[in-house]
C-alpha cells in the first residue's frame, strides 16, 4: 500500500500534484480550509482558474490545473467537497476521487484541511486497483502520499487506524476480486488463513471429512454439487482481559449458480457471493491490527453452490449442525442454509453478541440499493451497529423482522422451510430464516450486502469498479464501539 504520512502546513510543498478542496456556494466555488498556501504559490489565481474550467465544486467532480512550471508542483487537483466541507464522509469521498485521477503519479500531496482520518482513509481508499490479471504492465503504484497537518499523537494515531482499515478494505477487495476458478472454498479457505497468520491470529479449517463429523448439514448440502468441496474457516483474535467477546459470521459462497434452480440473469456478479466472508476475514485481522480489548471470532462457511448429479436438490430435507431440521425450498436460496450452520457453531462459543454480513437476497437490493445496507436482528445491537457504521461513512438502514411473517415459513415436514408462502418481503424472510438459529436473548445482527458488495457501474469516489468492501468499515466501527473506543 502507498505510504502515507504528515507534512507541515508552512513547508515548501514538493510534490508531483497537490490536492486542494473546493466547495460548492451560492456565490460559486470556493477554496475548502487548507488550500491558502497552494493557492499563494500560484499568485492567489486559483479560484479564477478553478472558474474557468467550469468547477462549481460538487462531489465527484475533479478538475486539473496544471501549473505551467509557476509552482514546485505540476499540477493541482481540486475536488470538489459539496457545500460542507467538514462533513468526514463528503471529505472522504472528495479525496478518494481526487487520488482516483492521479495514477501514475509518484508523490501526492494534499492540502485539505479537514479530519484526518478522513482524508487520509479517502486517499488511501482511492489508490485501490486490481491488477493481478492484467498482463500488460500497468502504470506503477502511487509512492507517497503527505497530508498537510501538524504531527501530534492523535495525528499519528489517526494515520495509523486509516491505514489499517484501508488494508482491511483492500484485503476484502482482493478476495472479492479474485475469479471463482481461482477462489474457491480449498483456496479461499488458504488466503484467509494467509491473511491471519499476518496478526498470528489462531487458525482452524475444517475440511469436508471434518464437516461430515460435525454434522454441518447445510454446508455440505449446498456445497455437494461442485467438484471443488466446502470449507469452514475460523479465525480468532484473543487478547488478554477482552471488554467483550464478538463472533463474526459471514457468507462465503465463491460462485453462486443458484445451483438446480439455477439463474437466468446476472450470474457473473454471483463471483461476489463471499463478500460477506470476505469482510469478516478482513475484519477480525483488522481489530487484531488496531488491539482491540474485544475477543474476535470470524466463522466463515466457505461452499460452491453448482447443479450436478451430486447437487442438493429442491425438496430435499436437511439436518443443520444444532439439530434443527429445514426443508430445501429452493437451491438458490443456499446462504442462510450455510449461515445458519455457521452461526450455529458461533453460538457454541456463547459470544455477547453476533455480527454476520452476507450478499443474502436479490430483494434487499430491491428494497435498499446498492448503496444501503439491510440491518436486522435484535434491536440493540441492530440499531448501534446501524449507528457505528453510518459514523464511519457507510449507509446502514435499519430493517424490521415481523413475527407475523414467521408463519410463512412454516414447513409441513420440517421445522423450518428455506422460502416463505407468502410473498414480497424477501430480506425480511430471510432475516427470520436466521432467527430461527438464535436462542431468545442472543444480541444480534444482520447485515444484507447483496447490493453494496458489488459496484456494477462505473468508479466513483474512493470507490473502484468490482468489489467494494462493503460492510469492513461498518464492522471494525462496531467492535470499537463495543470495545469502549
Ligand atoms: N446470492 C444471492 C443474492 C444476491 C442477489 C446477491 C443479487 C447479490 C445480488 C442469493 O443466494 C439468492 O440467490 N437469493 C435468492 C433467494 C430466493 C431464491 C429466495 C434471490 O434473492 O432471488
Ligand atoms: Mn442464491
Ligand atoms: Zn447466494
Amino acid at each position: 500500500m502507498t505510504a502515507v504520512s504528515l507534512a507541515d502546513p508552512s513547508a515548501q510543498i514538493a510534490a508531483d500534484a497537490v490536492v486542494v478542496g473546493v466547495v460548492s456556494s451560492s456565490d460559486g466555488p470556493q477554496l475548502a480550509p487548507g488550500a491558502k498556501p497552494v493557492d499563494a504559490a500560484l499568485g492567489t489565481r486559483l479560484v479564477t482558474a478553478l472558474k474557468a474550467a467550469g468547477a462549481s465544486g460538487k462531489p465527484d467532480e475533479v478538475t486539473k490545473i496544471p501549473t505551467l512550471g509557476l509552482a514546485p508542483f505540476g499540477l493541482v487537483v481540486a475536488t470538489g467537497l459539496g457545500p460542507d466541507a467538514k462533513q468526514s464522509e463528503q471529505v472522504r469521498r472528495g479525496v478518494g476521487a481526487a487520488l482516483r485521477a492521479l495514477t501514475g503519479k509518484k508523490h501526492v500531496h494534499i492540502a485539505i484541511d479537514a479530519p484526518l482520518d478522513a482524508v487520509a482513509e479517502g486517499a488511501l481508499l482511492g489508490t485501490y486497483a486490481f491488477t493481478t490479471y492484467k498482463s500488460s504492465a500497468t502504470k506503477p503504484a502511487l509512492r507517497k502520499i503527505t497530508i498537510a497537518a501538524k504531527s501530534a499523537p492523535a495525528a499519528t494515531a489517526a494515520l495509523r487506524r486509516a491505514r489499517i482499515v484501508a488494508e482491511a478494505v483492500f484485503a476484502a477487495r482482493d478476495f472479492i476480486n479474485t475469479p471463482p476458478n481461482d477462489l474457491y472454498p480449498e483456496s479461499f479457505a488458504a488466503r484467509a488463513s494467509e491473511h491471519a497468520a499476518t496478526q498470528k491470529l489462531s487458525v482452524e479449517v475444517l475440511d469436508p471429512r471434518a464437516l461430515a463429523r460435525g454434522k454441518f448439514g447445510g454446508i455440505l448440502a449446498v456445497g455437494s454439487g461442485s467438484t471443488r468441496l466446502p470449507r469452514l474457516v475460523r479465525i480468532t483474535y484473543r487478547p488478554t482481559n477482552p471488554k467483550a467477546r464478538i463472533a463474526l459470521v459471514g457468507k462465503g459462497i465463491t460462485f453462486d449458480s443458484g445451483g438446480l434452480n439455477i439463474k437466468t440473469a446476472n450470474m457473473a456478479a454471483m463471483t461476489s457471493d463471499m463478500s460477506g466472508a470476505a469482510a469478516v476475514v478482513a475484519a477480525v485481522v483488522a481489530i487484531a491490527a488496531l488491539k482491540l480489548p474485544v475477543e474476535v471470532t470470524a466463522t466463515v462457511p466457505m461452499a460452491e453452490n453448482l447443479p450436478s448429479g451430486s447437487a442438493y436438490r429442491p425438496s430435499d430435507v436437511l439436518t443443520m449442525r444444532n439439530g434443527q431440521t429445514v426443508e430445501v425450498s429452493d437451491t438458490d436460496a443456499e446462504g442462510r442454509l450455510v449461515l445458519a450452520d455457521g452461526i450455529a457453531r458461533a453460538l457454541e462459543d456463547d459470544p455477547d453478541y453476533l455480527i454476520e454480513a452476507s450478499t443474502l437476497t436479490g430483494a434487499q437490493v430491491v428494497a435498499l440499493g446498492t448503496r444501503v445496507i439491510g440491518a436486522m436482528g435484535e434491536a440493540g445491537l441492530r440499531d448501534r451497529v446501524a449507528a457505528a457504521g453510518n459514523a464511519a461513512g457507510e449507509l446502514v438502514w435499519a430493517m424490521p423482522l415481523p413475527d407475523e411473517m414467521r408463519s410463512g415459513l412454516d414447513s409441513p415436514f420440517a421445522d423450518i422451510s428455506s422460502l416463505s408462502s407468502e410473498k414480497g418481503g424477501g430480506m425480511l424472510v430471510a432475516g427470520l430464516f436466521l432467527a430461527d438459529f438464535m436462542p431468545e436473548g442472543q444480541p444480534w445482527v444482520h447485515l444484507d450486502i447483496a447490493g453494496p458488495a458489488w459496484n456494477s457501474g462505473g468508479a466513483r469516489d474512493y470507490t473502484p469498479k468490482g468489489a467494494t468492501g462493503a460492510a469492513v468499515r461498518t464492522i471494525i466501527a462496531a467492535a470499537e464501539d463495543l470495545a469502549g473506543r
